[in-house]
This record gives C-alpha cells, sequence and structure tokens, in this order.
C-alpha cells in the first residue's frame, strides 16, 4: 500500500513571516483523501469512497473532441468558452427550466470546482464569511479558507426517517455584517437532499433582501429519481438577481476527467469573472470544449443511462443497508450516494479506516462533510450492480 509523505515543512521568511500563505497552510487534508491514500491502487478494495461512476466517457463525446483536436483546435481560445458552446448551454438550460437563461450569462469553467472558486473570488475578500448549507461536499470550505475567509456552516436537520429538512432560520441566524453569500448544494452531496422549491423561494427572497449573493451549486441537476431534473433557482431567477449557478459536465455525462464545468450569473458579475478566468486558467482548452458541445446537444439518452443506473445502484445498496439494524437511510432523491447513519459509531474517520482494513471496501468518513456529517458514512453508488452487491457482502460483518 502506498505510504503518504509527510507535507514537507515550509520555513518562515527571514522577517519571521510565513513562506506560504497562512490561510493555505491551514487547509485541511480531505478526510476521504486521508481514507483513499491508504488503499489507493490496491485492486482487492471495492472503491465507493469517490464521486464518480465507473463508465467512461462515450465515444459520441470522445469523437468530437477528438476530431477538433486533429482538426487543430489546439490554440488559445474564447476565455469564456466558445460561443456556441454557451449557446447550447443556454439552450440547454431554457429548454430544462421554467425560465429563459442567455447565453451572455454562461461562462465554461475548467471544472465545477473551478466555477466555484472563480464565484468565490469574484465576491468573498479575507475576513468575509459564507453561509453553506450542511453536510457539505468538503471542497466548498477549502476554496472559502483558499482566500482567507470563513465558512459558516448551516445544517440541515436530520429527520427520524433518514432524510433532511431546510430551516431558514438557521441561515439567518448565520448571517452577519461580513456575509457576503449562501451557499445551498442540491441535490446534495452528500446527503442526496433535494431542496423543495417551497424552501429555494424562501432563500432566495432572504438573499434578495439583503443583497448577498446565492451560489447555487447544482451539479448534480440531472441525477435524480423523478422528473427530468431537480428544481432549480433556474425556474426563480431574474437575470438579474445575485444568483450564481454552477454546473459541470462530471455527474451527467460521465466526464469527471474532462474538468470542464459551467456557471450562470449576471451580467453585473461579467468583467469580475472576465478577468479571473484570464488570472486563472485563460480558458478551458477548445477541443475539449468541442466534446462537451455534442455532449449537450446530444446527450439526452446519455444522461437517461446514466440516472438508469444510479436507480438500480440506489436501491440495491439502499436495500442492503436498510437490513443492517445499526443503519438509518432514506433513499436519496438526488444525487447518488448512500449516506447513512451508523449507530454506535463515534468516530466515522476511524471505523472507515477500519472498514478498509477489515472488510477491503473504501467509502468516505461522514466527519469530511462537516460538524454535521459526523455518525455517517457515505457510499457512492453509481457503479455496477455486481461491485454493489459485492462491497455489501464485504460489509456484513462491520456492519450487522
Ligand atoms: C457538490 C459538488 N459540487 C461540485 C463538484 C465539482 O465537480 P467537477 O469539479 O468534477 O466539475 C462536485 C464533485 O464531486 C460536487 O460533488
Amino acid at each position: 500500500m502506498p505510504v503518504i509523505p509527510p507535507p514537507p515543512p515550509s520555513s518562515p521568511l527571514p522577517d519571521g513571516r510565513s513562506a506560504v500563505r497562512p490561510s493555505v497552510l491551514q487547509l485541511p487534508v480531505s478526510r476521504i483523501a486521508e481514507v483513499s491514500a491508504l488503499g489507493f491502487g490496491d485492486p482487492d478494495i471495492v472503491t465507493l469512497w469517490y464521486g464518480e461512476g465507473d463508465l467512461s466517457t462515450p465515444d459520441f463525446i470522445c469523437d468530437a473532441a477528438t476530431a477538433a483536436l486533429k482538426r487543430g483546435e489546439t490554440f488559445y481560445t474564447y476565455k469564456r468558452g466558445l460561443p456556441q458552446l454557451r449557446q447550447a448551454v443556454a439552450h440547454y438550460l431554457t429548454d430544462l427550466y421554467a425560465r429563459p437563461t442567455a447565453m451572455d450569462r454562461i461562462t465554461v469553467t475548467s471544472s465545477g470546482m473551478n466555477a466555484i472558486m472563480l464565484a468565490c473570488q469574484a465576491i468573498l475578500d479575507a475576513g468575509d464569511n459564507l453561509a453553506a448549507v450542511s453536510p457539505v461536499w468538503p471542497n466548498v470550505a477549502g476554496a472559502v479558507g483558499a482566500l482567507g475567509a470563513e465558512v459558516r456552516a448551516v445544517h440541515l436537520t436530520p429527520r427520524q426517517d433518514g432524510g433532511w429538512s431546510f430551516d431558514l432560520d438557521r441561515v439567518i441566524a448565520a448571517c452577519d455584517a461580513r456575509t457576503r453569500a449562501v451557499f445551498v448544494n442540491s441535490p446534495g452531496n452528500p446527503t442526496g437532499w433535494v431542496m423543495p422549491q417551497r424552501d429555494a423561494e424562501d432563500l432566495l427572497a432572504f438573499t434578495r433582501s439583503r443583497g448577498l449573493w446565492l451560489i447555487a451549486d447544482e451539479v448534480y441537476a440531472r441525477i435524480v429519481y423523478e422528473g427530468r431534473a431537480a428544481p432549480s433557482f433556474h425556474d426563480l431567477t431574474e437575470p438579474e438577481d445575485r444568483v450564481i449557478v454552477i454546473n459541470s459536465f462530471s455527474k451527467s455525462w460521465a466526464m469527471t476527467g474532462w474538468r470542464l464545468g459551467w456557471m450562470a450569473a449576471p451580467e453585473e458579475l461579467t468583467p469580475a469573472i472576465d478577468k479571473l478566468v484570464e488570472y486563472n486558467t485563460s480558458g478551458a482548452p477548445a477541443f475539449l470544449q468541442e466534446g462537451a458541445l455534442t455532449a449537450v446537444t446530444e446527450g439526452e439518452p446519455l444522461v437517461a443511462r446514466i440516472v438508469e443506473q444510479c436507480r438500480q445502484g440506489r436501491d440495491i445498496l439502499v436495500d442492503g443497508l436498510q437490513r443492517f439494524p445499526r443503519i438509518t437511510l432514506a433513499r436519496p432523491e438526488g444525487a447518488f450516494y448512500a449516506f447513512c447513519r451508523v449507530d454506535g459509531m463515534a468516530d466515522s474517520l476511524s471505523f472507515a479506516k477500519d472498514i478498509l482494513h477489515r472488510c477491503k471496501v473504501g467509502v468516505a468518513p461522514g466527519s469530511a462533510f462537516g460538524e454535521a456529517g459526523e455518525g455517517y458514512l457515505r457510499l457512492c453508488f453509481a457503479s455496477s450492480a455486481d461491485k454493489l452487491r459485492l462491497a455489501l457482502d464485504r460489509l456484513t460483518p462491520a456492519l450487522k
């Protein structure tokens, strides 16, 4: 098994100041990575720790990128994305949701993660804070922390049945004069919670009333088990609303390794995003964007196939896990994770490491998603039925 090398020490400058920005040195190491480093590359481990399926990108998308590469689309390109891709994304969104989206509001980014970072760079100064509905994907706190700003976790309330409820009063209580934005991810990683439209309307009314930004991470918008897409802020917002909707090609089109996403933002933000893209990546590679264009225009059957695989995976894993008396888990409405409460588990990080050694199954510890996630484990079910059944078999000694 690989050994994680200790981080290299950073010696201070002659005047005693840190040579590396302290807010960066203080960024936590992902607890998912802490577990996965103990088994990475071991073929005997059934890996359910990361948020991706086992389907590689289908040929019709790869062929479009390869053809663009061969045509010579290897030069610098439009910073905010190929106009034809921005237009196609705008059409896609307009077709999917109640309100139209114009291409002027779309920026193609080098991944959903990059879109989150760009949004944070555009609105957060050191000392500001962002209220994030939690448990939440840890990279959000990483992006905010790297800027010297702070995340205020706003906990969802766990229900008896294993589901989650949103409480606007908690958001209101978390916000102060230094709050610049509220972050909400629906369908949610890790919970699978889908924000009801009523809650979204109330949250939007609040952020509007305070002039706050609302960052809506909708990268799992299409991974839902009822309807074509989860309720979205695209159904509710006016073009000038301070709402930034983050999306990605990763999950719905099996393109995690392409590192392509997009953001929809009001015109007010365009000059800032324009500059920040320039100074971060100077734009996503044109030939990859040609693949994404094919995905978004011809990929509906693929999206349906991915959702069906996830539905099958969800049912196998949830049914299997619910048989263990120690587990409480609702059938998630969206995304592709089982986030289950484990009775008697005091420390999810040690438990996940123990499961890795004893059962050869890789899972993510709930504490990776913030304090509200302690007591839980996250298992990704975007995998084949055989792999999930094997994982359940192997987990029996640890969970029964
Ligand atoms: C909630 C959430 N947002 C954003 C992302 C970023 O996706 P990517 O950077 O692959 O586009 C992920 C990836 O796991 C995620 O789970």
